[in-house]
């Protein structure tokens, strides 16, 4: 997929169901490779401003390592330290930034502020999540599936918790490759019924299905993958009190485990408030898949840098 060159990663919508299974199995090929100790360096002398107005583990660590084992250079950047903290325009901080690197990824709260980054930058521009979208997130979720299941066509992933961006972007990216993907939350925390509708619609031409509901036992049972996030997201810490109590019951334990298949995975994009979304039990148990999932951002990430920026 050449045509992958230059682009944006905004949101696995504007990827055809081809180019998200080309990045996956490039995905896979890069993780074999370092496994292998194969040198790897496709993008030598290659730059990656990274940009941060959150927090992050898994995003920066492995966006940072794998722009390191392609050979080229990743740089980090808080708000704080750039002028963009001062009042500089997204706009001029794109065309400035577009003059020195080969590529950007940010992580910051509004998603149109990323899109107006994508639109007067001349380099490709990755989301690392977003108030709406967590899409380097959702393309590691399917790459760590396919890996455990050997398939992804028909499966049932449900997701438990709030219809968030993580959720967005798994429904998206779930349409796309043929998951049928139920997001069961409590009343009140329904994802974007936009998202919904295009989700749908992305469904309906690859043979799966997009569903919502607030009956938690009925979308575990049969599920081939049960999915969690925090119940309170970045920038919800006001609202944290009041999500404990609409989400109490919103838990992947084991009971709730036991109405699944009996060889359904686990995952949780991380990090998690164990004891609230997830027990100690199912996150530390043999069907869950959370630290492979969380390794797979790596390998998922330098197939979506190798194919933009190479
Ligand atoms: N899952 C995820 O994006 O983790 P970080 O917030 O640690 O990057
Ligand atoms: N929904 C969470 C995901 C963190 C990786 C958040 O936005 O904080």
């Amino acid at each position: 997929a050449g045509s992958l060159k230059g682009r944006d990663f905004l949101s696995l919508k504007d990827f055809s169901r081809e180019e998200i299974f080309y990045l996956l199995d490039l995905a896979d090929d890069l993780k074999a490779k370092l496994k292998k100790r194969e040198p790897h360096p496709l993008l030598a002398g290659k730059t990656l401003g990274m940009i941060f107005t959150k927090r992050s583990t898994r995003t920066r660590v492995s966006f940072e390592v794998g722009m390191y084992q392609l050979g080229g250079y990743p740089l980090f950047l808080t708000k704080d330290d750039l002028q963009l903290g001062r009042g500089e325009t997204i706009a001029d901080t794109a065309r400035v930034l577009s003059r020195y690197l080969d590529g950007i990824m940010i992580r910051t709260y509004s998603h149109r502020e990323v899109e107006e980054l994508a639109e007067y930058a001349s380099i490709p521009v990755i989301n690392g999540l977003t108030d709406f979208l967590h899409p380097t997130q959702a393309l590691a979720d399917i790459m760590t599936i396919r890996e455990w299941k050997g398939k992804l066509q028909g499966l049932n992933l449900t997701f438990i918790g709030d219809g968030n961006n993580v959720a967005h972007s798994l429904m998206y990216g779930g349409a796309k490759v043929g998951l049928n993907v139920t997001i069961a939350c409590p009343s009140g925390y329904e994802p974007m019924p936009q998202v919904v509708e295009e989700a749908r619609r992305i469904a309906a031409g690859n043979g799966c299905q997009i569903a919502v509901t607030n009956n938690i036992k009925e979308a575990a049972e049969g599920a081939d993958i049960l999915y969690t996030d925090v119940w309170a997201s970045m920038g919800q810490e006001d609202e944290a009190e009041k999500r404990r109590q609409a989400f109490r019951k919103y838990q992947i334990n084991s009971e709730l485990l036991k109405l699944a298949k009996p060889d359904a995975m686990v995952l949780h994009c991380l990090p998690a408030h164990r004891g609230e979304e997830i027990t100690d039990e199912v996150m530390d148990g043999p069907q869950s898949a959370v630290f492979d999932e969380a390794e797979n951002r790596l390998h998922a990430h330098k197939a979506i840098m190798v194919a933009l920026m190479g």
